[in-house]
């Protein structure tokens, strides 16, 4: 016991009589509130003194050395040995009542002197004037009564009281548990007190540590399931004590703990479980300078409090847990608002995230989301971490969220560092982010895992189920927004390629329009001057046929002759065109020989040598496709001979697969590509854009390699089943 009471004793305004306050009694726990024994008295020490001003002592009991450690003769030898011995905050008080004595004769008061062992006592002293006619000559007769254990058992009931009220005052769970160690830490008169919860996992986590603790542990400290004193009371479900717990073989404590502990000024310990209704919640500790031996007062006493924690802790925790609750449901609320308000993806998901770390109380949360079309993951949304990961592809550091995303289940870990499935990146990473609790769980809409929700703590605090199942709920807010997101996209999409396909329609039938004007206008010229001209000459030779009698001077057999050659050109103008518009033999012979028969004819008339390559001669195409075909070798092939100064002209048509294949090749001087279509987008030709536009309109493609001094190619690929909707010439 020694100097325990000390601190809690000095001050001078110590109510002689506290009032019973009775304390709340712990309903289902055996804790009597009644101490043990009866706070006792020490034996009486007489004593007389003159009453001069020196106020030596003239006698002292024998008694005194059991009570206080000294001598009788200490106090008679020495006039101020008496004074050097009081409490210097009780000494002006007691010098007051000496010097009203003769006014009052007797008096009791109660201070504090000092032990031979260096402690105070508190003693009642009571004393008397004695009478005589000489004042002189008067005498001081008193008794100290040793009432230190009385003193400790109001102290201690005071302490409880204001406790216990200040407990019943408030549900904040810190609050309680510091006002629990505080009030321990000083009835003990220990070194330091700390106040635990048990986790999940049956780590205990510190709600308040007090005193010299506080140097030692800092804020938080989690001490590993059935580690140090806290943990073996909590494993053994008693009280237990210890004068060394750096040197006791049932303690153990991790590496990291006892480094901190060996420079604690405190070695002996107390720790008792806290327990509610038969469950243990928690732990409450008392530590002291090596050797301190807490006595059986002194552990009912804590034993007390622990109750009292207990329950304080419980409500507390309850009131929190309800708190939480309401805050979840608030949160709830409004991410759902989020969702239905705002169709931007980031902006859910960092709600999510803030939600996650608020509602677990986590050091850091994180988002990721699998990238849409493609099997990578991303960070979208980081909380609380100290590296800035997001968009970063592959995420390392988040083993755990690599097995979720791989078993599409929850998973947990308690201490990263020690997690064996962790890959060395990844752990080199969640050693720089300090994490060493986690718990990450899916993201899932109907089968495929589409991202993770992770949160992870800097301390050994783990995570429980009722956490899992909180980020399990936000795990499906970010869910639903993932999903309206990818619909938001999908429409978009759907709408711009709407939106192209019209404006391409567009653009083809006013391209239409121009080249109709275009082959009519052609039309009404080889009409005019070509068959008009050979018409009229044709008339004439007949009209001078029917004056013929008249006129002899020509003779009627050149006229004739002359006559049958203009029908024989009319004929071969009037296939051409008639050719041009609607060349007949591809309905009547198919496109393969539709080809050969033009081909052939263009380069007899032009004078180059050509080649038609087919595979399949005699097969038949949908005639949308037989026409576009045509088209393009028509075009490709009035292109050759008009500006590619080609010697050779190859064409080729082949089936590949469920396209039909047509290469139109010369070895011209060829052109620039891309200068010749920006030009025909300009309205300078049409040519090209034209057969482009067919072959594009049956979903083909449509492909032109040339260069200066090269050569030409042209190839078109054509589906042979046609896209919906789309229509095959009809001239
Ligand atoms: N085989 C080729 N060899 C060399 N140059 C070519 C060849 N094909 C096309 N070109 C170049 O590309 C340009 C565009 O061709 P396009 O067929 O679009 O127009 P055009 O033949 O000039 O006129 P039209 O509208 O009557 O077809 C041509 O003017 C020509 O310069
Ligand atoms: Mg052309």
């Amino acid at each position: 016991m020694a100097a325990a009471w000390s601190p809690m004793m000095s001050g001078a305004a110590v109510p002689s009589s506290p009032p019973p306050v009775p304390l709340h009694e712990p309903r289902g726990e055996a804790l009597p509130w009644a101490p043990r024994r009866r706070p006792r008295t020490g034996p009486a020490v007489v004593y007389g003194r003159r009453r001069d001003r020196a106020g030596g002592f003239t006698h002292v009991d024998e008694t005194v050395t059991a009570v206080l450690g000294w001598k009788p003769r200490d106090f008679t030898d020495n006039p101020a040995f008496w004074e050097s011995l009081l409490h210097p905050h009780d000494a002006p008080r007691v010098r007051a009542v000496l010097a009203a004595l003769p006014e009052r004769r007797r008096d009791v008061q109660e201070y504090r002197l000092r032990h031979a062992d260096g402690t105070y006592r508190w003693v009642r002293d009571e004393l008397l004037l004695t009478a005589d006619s000489e004042a002189a000559r008067s005498e001081i007769v008193g008794a100290w009564l040793d009432i230190t254990e009385i003193k400790r058992a109001e102290q201690t009931a005071r302490v409880l009281a204001s406790t216990a009220r200040s407990l019943l005052g408030t549900l904040d769970l810190e609050r309680v548990a510091r006002r629990i160690a505080q009030a321990v830490q000083l009835l003990l008169g220990a070194e330091a007190a700390a106040v635990y919860r048990l986790g999940p996992s049956g780590e205990l986590v510190s709600l308040a540590v007090w005193g010299a603790a506080q140097r030692v542990l800092g804020g938080r400290v989690v001490v590993p399931a059935g580690a140090g004193v806290v943990g073996l009371a909590v494993r053994e479900a008693r009280v237990v004590t210890t004068p060394n717990l750096l040197a006791d073989p049932r303690v153990t404590l991790p590496p990291e703990l006892r480094e901190r502990l060996e420079r604690a000024p405190y070695r002996a310990a107390l720790a008792l479980p806290l327990t509610v209704g038969g469950r243990v919640i928690g732990a409450l500790a008392v530590a002291d300078r090596a050797g301190r031996q807490f006595d059986a007062d002194e552990i009912y006493l804590a034993r007390v409090f622990a109750a009292q924690a207990a329950l304080a802790l419980d409500r507390a925790r309850i009131h929190e847990e309800s708190e939480q609750r309401r805050r979840e449901a608030e949160l709830h609320a409004e991410l759902v608002g989020s969702i239905v308000a705002s169709l931007d993806l980031d902006t859910v998901l960092a709600r999510v995230a803030a939600a996650a770390r608020e509602l677990t109380r986590s050091d850091m949360a994180a988002i990721v989301v699998r990238e849409p079309g493609a099997g990578r993951f991303t960070l979208r949304h980081g909380q609380g971490l100290r590296g800035d990961y997001v968009g970063a592809a592959r995420v390392p550091g988040w083993g755990l969220l690599a097995r979720v995303l791989a078993t599409g289940r929850p998973a947990r870990t308690v201490d990263y560092g020690r997690d064996a499935e962790l890959e060395r990146p990844d752990l080199d990473l969640a050693r720089a982010e300090g994490m060493v609790a986690g718990l990450a769980v899916p993201i899932r809409r109907t089968a495929s895992v589409d991202g993770a929700v992770l949160v992870a703590n800097r301390s050994a605090r783990a995570f429980s189920e009722r956490d899992e199942s909180v980020l399990l709920r936000l795990a499906g807010h970010a869910a639903v927004a993932l999903g309206n997101a990818e619909l938001f996209a999908q429409e978009r999409a759907a709408r711009a390629a709407a939106e192209e396909v019209a404006s391409r329609l567009e653009a083809l039938s006013r391209r239409l329009v121009a080249i109709q004007e275009l082959e009519r206008r052609a039309l009404a010229r080889e009409l005019h001057d070509e068959i008009g001209q050979a018409l009229t000459a044709l008339k004439i030779n007949l009209q001078t046929l029917e004056r013929r009698p008249l006129q002899r001077a020509v003779p009627p057999t050149a006229r004739l002759a002359d006559s049958i050659a203009i029908v024989g050109r009319l004929l071969q103008q009037v296939r051409d065109m008639s050719l041009s518009l609607r060349p007949a033999i591809l309905d009547d012979l198919g496109l393969v020989a539709a080809v050969r028969w033009y081909v052939d004819t263009q380069a007899r008339r032009a004078g180059f040598a050509a080649r038609v390559v087919a595979d399949a001669p005699d097969e038949r195409y949908p005639p949308e496709v037989a026409i576009t075909c045509f088209r393009v070798v028509q075009e490709a092939v009035t292109n050759a001979i008009r500006h590619a100064r080609a010697r050779e002209l190859t064409v080729e048509l082949a089936r590949r697969g469920d396209e039909l294949e047509v290469v139109v090749r010369d070895d011209g001087v060829g052109f620039d590509v891309g200068q010749a279509l920006a030009r025909a987008a300009r309205g300078e030709s049409l040519g090209l854009l034209g057969i482009e536009e067919r072959v594009r309109l049956l979903r083909g493609r449509l492909e032109i390699v040339s260069a200066p001094g090269r050569g030409t190619e042209v190839r078109a690929r054509v589906p042979l089943t046609p896209a919906p909707g789309a229509r095959g010439e009809r001239a």
